[in-house]
């Protein structure tokens, strides 16, 4: 099935005025114009060949730097500039479901960008998908479920073991995540973010998030599906766990998994496979495309950087 978008590209032509440093702010405006039209952008073409190119590329754009060690994401990656990332060390194996970078936290980026350093020998494309054109779709087939949502809010659990495991995607430590040293710290940190926490064996932390939004529109945009249900549903690790659900509703009800199903397959119908090419770099709105990553065999390496830090509160039932 053909995806129901594309991903406009913009090659060096597209920009005649800009021969590196900052972009003209004419060219700035023009790019945030297309990016929240079209939720991502595939630049092509611009000579940029390792970590340090794609981030003065980043640099020409003029957008806050949110550093991954500030950030709740439960991926293992590793920096490769102050900006610059791998963007998540799970095995070649291992199929990242689509997601709204850090939705299931208090603190999300705005925008992201993605540089494919190597390319994969097959697969390891990058599944693009609508978060707006997902939603419409799923409330139209069960608009109950995506009231709820609206009404009530998710809570996600999650087990954060105690050193890095990079077998897994969701494979950072307590310490790392929450930037503490000892289980006290991790506590106070926590209760003041409004968590709740149980501590599991081999030292691991088992989390539930406050309420969060699940459904919501972001500057007089569309409602978009707003969250991590999905990664989360079909890929997250499913420990057992007699206290919480993995995925529950604020009112800590749990989510029904055949609506979930259902999500999964009617995003994969409003979802692009990119195909990278050496050098590509995508551009997304965070907060109208969700993204994910295909198997693949090979060596490949998908850089990333996060930008413009967006602060939130826990979800507060009107
Ligand atoms: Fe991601």
């Amino acid at each position: 099935m053909e995806a129901p978008f594309s991903l406009p590209e913009v090659t060096p032509r597209d920009l005649p005025n800009w021969h590196g440093g900052a972009l003209p702010g004419r060219d700035q405006q023009r790019l945030e114009a297309w990016v929240q039209e079209f939720g991502g952008l595939l630049f092509r073409g611009f000579d940029v060949g390792d970590a340090h190119a794609f981030d003065r590329f980043i640099g020409a754009f003029g957008l806050a730097n949110f550093p991954y060690s500030e950030s709740f994401s439960n991926a293992l990656r590793f920096n490769r500039t102050e900006r610059v990332f791998t963007a998540n060390e799970a095995p070649p194996s291992v199929e990242i479901f689509l997601h709204h970078e850090m939705a299931q936290t208090l603190v999300f980026p705005k925008r992201l960008f993605f540089f494919g350093e190597t390319t994969a020998e097959r697969g390891g494309e990058t599944p693009l998908c609508r978060s707006d054109l997902t939603l419409r779709a799923l409330e139209a087939a069960h608009p109950t479920f995506v009231q709820a949502l609206r009404e009530k809010g998710v809570r996600y659990r999650s087990t954060l073991p105690s050193d890095p495991d990079p077998a897994s995607g969701q494979g950072r430590s307590w310490r790392a995540t929450l930037r503490v040293d000892t289980p006290n710290a991790a506590e106070a940190t926590l209760q003041a973010l409004g968590y709740r926490w149980r501590w599991a064996k081999d030292h691991a932390l088992t989390l539930q998030t406050p309420p969060l939004p699940a459904v919501l529109a972001f500057d007089q945009g569309p409602e978009v599906f707003f969250n991590q249900l999905l990664a989360a549903h079909a890929g997250w690790r499913r420990t057992e766990d007699a206290h919480w659900p993995l995925l529950a509703f604020g009112d800590q009800t749990p989510l029904p998994t055949t609506c979930l199903d259902d999500a999964l397959a009617i995003a994969e119908d409003n979802t692009l496979n990119h195909a990278w090419r050496t050098g590509d770099i995508v551009f997304l709105d965070n907060t109208r495309m969700m993204h994910g990553r295909r198997p693949f065999e090979g060596s490949r390496s998908v850089l990333a950087a996060l930008c413009e830090p967006q602060r939130r509160s826990a979800f507060k039932p009107a």
